[in-house]
């Protein structure tokens, strides 16, 4: 099936590519962002394969529509950036990656909060100017400490379990509470009461417009004083210009985030040798405590052949008018 790539990196090609062979569907690649500017690109091609960043709202679909696209597969578990309700109106169905690698996320929110607490960034930084200082680099055990999980689904466990082997106390908060996450000592508690408690709190629960900005001033002010936020889930979810002002205060003790509210415009470019025009984001960056990745948390061989392969087949799947495994529900 001729089928449009959108946001398309070199390892996608590469990928995609190889695994293709097994498929035998006809990829174009486009390396821009799809938007109403870009659509033409995907003109004559039945499937539309997007990534987080593109724009897939009513306009877009529509144009799509017009140019005969039948389905879009995202390449993600996230699916806030596709407006699934134009899409049904439009009997286009969406189908995303539901099961990869939940431990490609997990580890990275790790790798960000010891990045963070010890300083690893920093020192590395320090050493390779010959700086063998150690002035400014203390962290804190995470031993004994207690770490607060909101959305304890499969990337959520995942990280529970991780942090449990470090001999963390587990505290969640979730819509629909997991027995996997009680199993392993977890205990869910209300919103205020692991904010309180917590020293670090990890976000792994979807953007939607219940979550959006759910780490706000009013979350921020119950906070623990120094806790660590870490964000690997969606920018959306947090309010970044109140977690600058907590920053400066000292009640929020440090942030890692890999997703950023306006990193449409941002991430997945090398923007190292222009004026960056978004305020928020070089001011989070000149902190010391903070760490900042550009959406690289699912970036592992494992998740990315998983997503590969399971696109594929929900492309076949669609050409085949078989069902749709992983179709969104409220989808078509
Ligand atoms: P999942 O669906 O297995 O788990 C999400 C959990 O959040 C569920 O247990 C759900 O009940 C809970 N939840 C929903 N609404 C909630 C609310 N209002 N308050 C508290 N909890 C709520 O999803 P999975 O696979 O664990 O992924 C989580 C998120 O991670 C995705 O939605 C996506 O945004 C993000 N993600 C980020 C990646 C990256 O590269 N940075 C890669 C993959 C996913």
């Amino acid at each position: 099936m001729k089928t449009a790539v959108f946001s398309a990196r070199r390892y996608d090609q590469a990928l995609f590519t190889k695994a293709n062979s097994a498929f035998g569907h006809e990829l174009r690649f486009i390396g821009d962002r799809l938007t109403p500017d870009t659509v033409h690109l995907a003109a004559g091609c039945s499937a539309v394969c997007v990534f987080v960043n593109d724009q897939v709202d009513a306009e877009v679909l529509a144009l799509l529509a017009a140019q005969g696209t039948g389905v879009v597969a995202t390449r993600s578990t996230g699916f806030n950036h596709i407006d699934t309700v134009a899409a049904a109106a439009l009997n286009i169905p969406v189908v995303r990656v539901t099961d990869y690698s939940p431990h490609s996320v997990a580890e990275f929110a790790v790798g960000l909060l010891l990045t963070l607490n010890r300083k690893i960034a920093r020192a590395s930084t320090r050493t390779r100017e010959g700086n063998f200082e150690l002035d400014g680099l203390m962290g804190f055990d995470l031993y004994g400490k207690t770490v607060g999980i909101i959305g304890t689904g499969k990337i959520g466990n995942v990280f529970a379990k991780i942090m449990q082997g470090f001999g963390c106390t587990l505290l969640g908060h979730d819509a629909f509470p997991n027995p996997l996450f009680e199993q392993l000592g977890g205990r869910y508690v209300d919103m205020d009461e692991l904010v309180a408690a917590s020293h670090v709190i990890s976000l792994h629960c979807p953007l939607t417009p219940d979550t959006h900005h759910i780490v706000g001033r009013s979350l921020l002010a119950k906070l623990r004083r120094g806790a660590i936020l870490i964000n690997t889930s969606r920018g959306g979810l947090v309010d970044t210009e109140a977690a600058i002002e907590f920053l400066k205060t000292g009640q929020l003790g440090g942030l890692a985030i890999d997703v950023y509210e306006q990193e449409a415009s941002l991430f997945f470019q090398d923007l190292s040798s222009t004026i960056i025009t978004d305020d928020v984001i070089q001011r989070l960056v000149s902190f010391p405590n903070v760490v900042v990745t550009g959406h690289q948390a699912f970036l592992t061989e494992e998740a990315i052949g998983q997503i590969v392969q399971t696109t594929l087949e929900s492309i076949t799947a669609f050409e085949r008018g078989q069902p749709l495994v992983n179709r969104v529900l409220g989808s078509l």
